[in-house]
């Protein structure tokens, strides 16, 4: 309510509308003018023709206000590249001038560093000296099971990016609240043709011996499950079959590769933004609901076995309005599909990285203890 008043002053006063005007014009003329060419943050002075005669100190002042963080990205994690101008028009976010240029490393506010491509004796790590101002970004997505504990790396960076809650910078497809005007929506179930489904691109669990296999058999032998993915079929499903095949299925089998507290991944996020139900192998389902409403999934730990699971999703496959009570959540939220191919994997976190940067830069900060964490 307060923050409204001074509009409203404005608005009476004739005087103060036309100060405004001039202010934002002169604001916009500005940005006109002096905004960056490129990826590089500074513009070069033959951009400026009509100031070619000015002395480069007054140049100086005038960029300031366009300053924007320099974040370097160390490695292209995996050795994969993607076009680093991309934050913008998939996130909306611009606030940084991202680049994978070590010839900037001087000069960059944070450096992301990739733990994966990280090699155990540390040699191809940024050099010394590290400047004073400068944030190291440890980027890591894994589980803990599968992360490799490369020594030397406990107190060496200032910031976390990872799936976390508690991260520094927390990388997840969270649910995100309904516009009024989406509201009205209706939701429409979509077609469905097949009951429970599941996509696994590694280690077969019609064979395997791990807790997720085995529970997988024992399921099986109760309820038909539709299997795709390399792990099954040989080949990879294609992404522009990915949403579609979810969305044709009541159930989609959301079994993480391991159990760790906040590891929640795409596996979720996936069905739910199809329109099918995920019956979710994790973290507790207090741990879900966290992210989730609670009446989004089914926990296979809510049942005493596979075969009462079955029971209960046969049940429902029988009986709509059931069913249908595991959408109700959409009159509230949605969950927006993620971006699929590897390359696409990589844009969000850095790009979340270059939004923290631009809102969070000047505070100091390091991490202790890195793996003490991680691992907790
Ligand atoms: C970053 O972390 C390192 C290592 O702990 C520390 O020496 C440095 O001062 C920190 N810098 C900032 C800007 O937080």
């Amino acid at each position: 309510m307060d923050n409204k008043m001074p509009k409203t002053t404005a608005s009476r006063n004739p005087y103060l509308v036309f100060l405004g005007a001039i202010l934002v014009s002169s604001v916009v003329i500005f940005f006109i003018y002096f905004q960056p060419s490129s990826n590089e943050c500074h513009s070069r002075l033959e951009d400026f023709p009509f100031v070619k005669d000015a002395v480069p100190v007054s140049i100086e002042k005038l960029e300031k206000p366009v300053e924007k963080p320099i974040l370097l990205l160390w490695f292209w994690p995996l050795g994969v590249h993607w076009n680093l101008d991309s934050c913008k028009p998939i996130y909306n976010i611009d606030s940084c001038v991202l680049t994978a240029d070590r010839s900037l490393y001087n000069k960059a506010d944070a450096v992301i560093i990739f733990h994966k491509d990280i090699r155990w004796d540390l040699s191809n790590l940024p050099p010394s000296p590290r400047p004073a101002f400068q944030k190291w970004i440890w980027y890591h997505v894994e589980s803990p099971t599968n992360t490799a504990r490369i020594p030397g790396l406990e107190n060496i960076f200032n910031l976390t990016l990872s799936y976390r809650r508690d991260a520094d910078i927390t990388v997840r497809n969270e649910l995100t609240v309904l516009r009024s005007t989406e509201m009205d929506q209706e939701f429409v179930l979509p077609k469905k043709d097949k009951v429970v489904c599941w996509i696994v691109s590694n280690n077969d669990p019609r064979t395997g011996t791990s807790t997720r296999a085995k529970f997988f058999q024992e399921l099986a032998k109760h309820i038909h499950i539709n299997l795709f993915g390399t792990a099954f079929t040989g080949s990879r499903l294609r992404y522009e079959d990915y949403y579609p095949t979810l969305a044709s299925c009541k159930f989609y089998l959301s079994f993480e590769n391991s159990i760790h507290r906040d590891y929640i991944t795409e596996k979720v996020n996936g069905p739910l933004s199809a329109g099918a139900v995920p019956v979710v192998m994790g973290p507790p389902r207090e741990n879900y609901e966290q992210f989730i409403p609670a009446k989004s999934f089914i926990h296979i730990n809510d049942f005493p076995d596979a075969k009462s699971l079955a029971d209960f999703l046969l049940q429902l496959d029988q009986n709509d309005e059931m069913y249908l009570g595991y959408f109700e959540w959409r009159r509230f939220y949605k969950a927006k599909p993620h971006l699929l191919t590897l390359q696409e994997e990589f844009i969000q976190p850095v790009c979340l990285a270059c939004e923290h940067m631009a809102r969070e830069k000047k505070y100091y900060n390091v991490v202790h203890d890195l793996y003490n964490w991680y691992f907790s």
